[in-house]
This record gives C-alpha cells, structure tokens and sequence, in this order.
C-alpha cells in the first residue's frame, strides 16, 4: 500500500503533510504507487545535510526523471539522434565540476551577464501586447514567454524562433514526472529529437562563426586546467540550459501574482514602495518553491538524522519543506513580504556545488517585471477561466491557468530585437 503522500489531494497540498512529517520523521521511508521505496526528506538541516554530503550521496538520478511515464516506443525515438541529457543535474564529480565550471564561465561573459536592459524591453513589449484590453490570458500572454523569450535570446537563437524554446521546454516537462499518454509522449520524444537537431546545427555553425551569445561562449570558454567541452557537450548544456529556467520562473510569475492579489494590502504596500521589490521575490518564491523537490542517491550504506539507509536508498529532497521550516521561519505557512529572511528559502536548492545554475537570471527577470507589472497594470484582479490549484505533481508545484484583469493603459512601444537583429 503506498503512502498518504501520493494521493493526489496531498501532491496538490502537500504542506499539512509536510509539517507532520517535518516534526515525526524528518526522514520518512515511504512505498510510492509503483512500489519504489523513496526517503522523503522534510526539514531544513536533513536537506542541508544531503546536499552537501556528495560523498554519500550521488547525483546521478536521471533514471529516475524518466521512470514510470516512458513507454518503449517513447525510447526508440530518443535513441534517433543522442544528445547527453542532466549534464549539470544529474551528473556528480570530476564531470559535474567540469561542466559547471565551463558554464559558469560562459555565463558570466558578454551578453549574459548584461541582460537586464533587454529585460525591461521584453517585459514592456510583453505588458504592451494585452495593455489596451483590459485583460490579458497571464500564463501564455506574459509568464510562459518571459522566461523563454530571454534564454533563446540568450541562446543566440534568432527572433523567429524565440518560440521554438517553449516547445523544448513542454515537451521535456511533458515526459519529466508527469503521466502523459502514450501519444503526448511520443509527439514529445519527436520534438525533443527536432531540437536535437536543431541545436546540433545551431553549435556547428558558432563554430564556424563565433557570436555573442552562450552557444559560442561554452564552444570557447577556455577554463584553466578544464578539458574544452566537444560540440556534443555544447549542444546538451546549451539544451539543458534552455529548459532548466522556464516553468520555473513561469511558475513563480504566476502563483507570485495570485499570492499578491489576494494579499491586496502587501501588494499597495509594493506598489507605494517598489524598494520592498527583492524581498517580494524571495518570499514569493520561498513560498512557491516551484521546483518543489529533487532526488538523490546514497551512494553506501550510511545515516542521515538517526536513520539508516541502505547503499541504493533513493531520497526525495523537498525544498518547498524545507523552505517552510519553523526552525528558520516563523510563522512559515504564512506569506508575508516583509519577512526579514526571506531570502534563506530553498527554492534554488541547498547550498551545494549543484545549486542554480541560473538563480541571477532568475531574480533578474522577476525584479524587473514585478514592478512593471504593477505600475502598468492598474487595480489588477484575477480573472475568470483561471484555475489556481495547484495540480497533483511530484517535482513541481504549478498552478493550471492564470488569466488577469486590470484598468486598460497605454502601450509603451517597446521590442526586443534581440541578438541577431542588434549585431546586423
Ligand atoms: C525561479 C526560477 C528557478 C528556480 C526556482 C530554479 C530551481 C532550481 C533547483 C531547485 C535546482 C536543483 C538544485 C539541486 O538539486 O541541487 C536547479 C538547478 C538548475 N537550474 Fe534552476 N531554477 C530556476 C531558474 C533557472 C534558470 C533561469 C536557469 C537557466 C538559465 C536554471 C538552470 C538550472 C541548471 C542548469 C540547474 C542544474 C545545476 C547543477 O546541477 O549544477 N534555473 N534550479
């Protein structure tokens, strides 16, 4: 019989659970529906600890990203054209820290680390395309495209193909930890081969013709005593990199926004002060923890908080537990803005060399398009066809559908050109 845990009413709303298990049994063996016996780690210091004990437990979980939705075909496809996938995530050391430390390097050069002025292009030419309306359909209109539009940009993709990062992005979340159908995963594996392609083209051609964007940059990083990356390990983190961010960001975008219109006097005291900005976004995404949880592996017999684990045990670390802990923050289930330490959540992880890779990015994006968002977008409510449960997920905790209503403005006539256009 499998634990209360995978009932679809406790994945939706797993924090009850959480503070029980948090007090009972910071690390609680449970039986999942296919019989998988999986640790589920709750507290603050037991996550803590695990992530940072990378000598006991291991990374190496991409079997486990795939299990239980894949269906054989979904796997003959895939094999089509090979691209190494998690080369960050699900990889440990000496490859976790060689691929690291090129990405790293590659992202703190050139464009990537100057985005913000393209940010507040994109989030004006987003709020001016539903402006004059009145309403706006918020998930597709403006927190789907923020996130993809920036890392194709970043990418180096050209304008008319910004969309294509979106499709990237569904079609691995639509095989990652969610049951679709046999035919969603298939026409997801088919596009996941396109990008491949795709993307094996796209890193010939920086080769050939270097650019400003992070496809050049990983091809010429030059780190010191790190072997150069092969055009293949370009291609997978360039694909890697592209996917990581998105429904992550989108996600804290759009439960953020719920959260603040149905606390209307935090959201006047952000509008009177956008300087209360930064803490906002570290409560909404404490609060959210979109990537809710990760797996790890003990890599021997060992313990963690009194209790034993056998060399195999498979652990569930739960950052949206975490990041309600009591014992770092009070009153934790409540959502408060002005919460001194916010910003000790673990929405991007726990410090560990495998931490966000983009959680800069990430703050960047929020920070700039929360305040635009709310002085352009006046008396703002949640509109009809919304749907803000959150759905029954092991990996992420994502509302369905968030559509907006607020007093009609005026365009502002902003658009990102972005990369190819500007170098013209
Ligand atoms: C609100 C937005 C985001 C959230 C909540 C988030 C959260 C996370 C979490 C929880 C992890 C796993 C850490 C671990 O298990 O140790 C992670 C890893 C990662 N994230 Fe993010 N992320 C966000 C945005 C982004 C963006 C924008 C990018 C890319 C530009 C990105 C790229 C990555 C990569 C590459 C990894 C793997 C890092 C590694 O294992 O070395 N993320 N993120």
């Amino acid at each position: 019989m499998h634990d209360a845990f995978y009932e679809a009413e406790t994945l939706s709303d797993p924090f009850e659970y959480f503070a029980k298990a948090r007090e009972e049994e910071p690390v609680r063996r449970t039986v999942d529906p296919v019989g998988r016996e999986i640790y589920i780690v709750t507290s603050a210091s037991a996550v803590s600890d695990v992530a940072r004990r990378m000598d006991d437990f291991s990374s190496q979980f991409s079997h486990l990203l795939m299990a239980g939705n894949a269906h054989p075909e979904v796997e003959e496809i895939l094999k089509q054209e090979e691209l190494g996938t998690g080369l960050l995530l699900s990889t440990d050391d000496p490859d976790h820290k060689r691929f690291r430390a090129q990405v790293n390097a590659a992202f703190a050069t050139g464009r990537v680390a100057n985005m913000a002025p393209d940010i507040e292009v994109l989030v004006d030419e987003l709020i001016d395309g539903f402006i004059e309306k009145g309403h706006c359909n918020f998930t597709d209109e403006f927190a789907v495209l923020l996130p993809t539009y920036i890392i194709a940009d970043i990418l180096g993709l050209p304008r008319e193909d910004y969309g294509r990062v979106k499709e990237w992005s569904d079609a691995i979340i639509g095989l990652v930890g969610r049951m679709g159908t046999k035919e969603s995963e298939i026409a997801a594996a088919e596009l996941i081969v396109k990008t491949r392609r795709y993307i094996k083209d796209m890193v010939a051609a920086r080769r050939r013709e270097p650019r400003d964007d992070l496809v050049s940059n990983l091809i010429h990083v030059d780190v010191e005593g790190v072997t150069p990356l092969t055009d293949l390990e370009v291609g997978a983190l360039a694909f890697e990199t592209s996917v990581a961010g998105n429904e992550t960001t989108r996600n804290t975008l759009m439960s953020g926004m719920v959260q603040l219109i149905r606390h209307p006097d935090q959201m006047q005291a952000l509008i009177d002060d956008p300087s209360l900005t930064g803490n906002a976004v570290e409560e909404m995404l404490r609060y959210e923890t979109p990537a809710s949880s990760m797996w790890r592996i003990a890599r021997h017999d060992t313990t963690l908080e009194g209790v034993d684990l056998p060399a195999g045990a498979v652990l569930l670390l739960r950052y949206d537990a975490a990041s309600r802990d009591p014992a770092i923050f009070q009153n934790p289930e409540e959502f408060n803005i002005f919460r001194k330490n916010a910003n000790r959540h673990f929405a991007f992880g726990a410090p560990s060399p495998h931490r966000c890779l983009g959680q800069m990015l990430a703050r960047k994006e929020l920070n700039i398009a929360l305040p635009k968002i709310l002085s352009r977008m006046k008396n703002i409510r949640i509109a009809e066809g919304s749907q803000t449960d959150y759905m029954p997920a092991l990996l992420f905790h994502v509302i369905g559908h968030l559509n907006l209503e607020f007093d009609p403005g005026p365009k502002v006539g902003a658009r990102l050109e972005g990369l190819v256009k500007a170098r013209k």
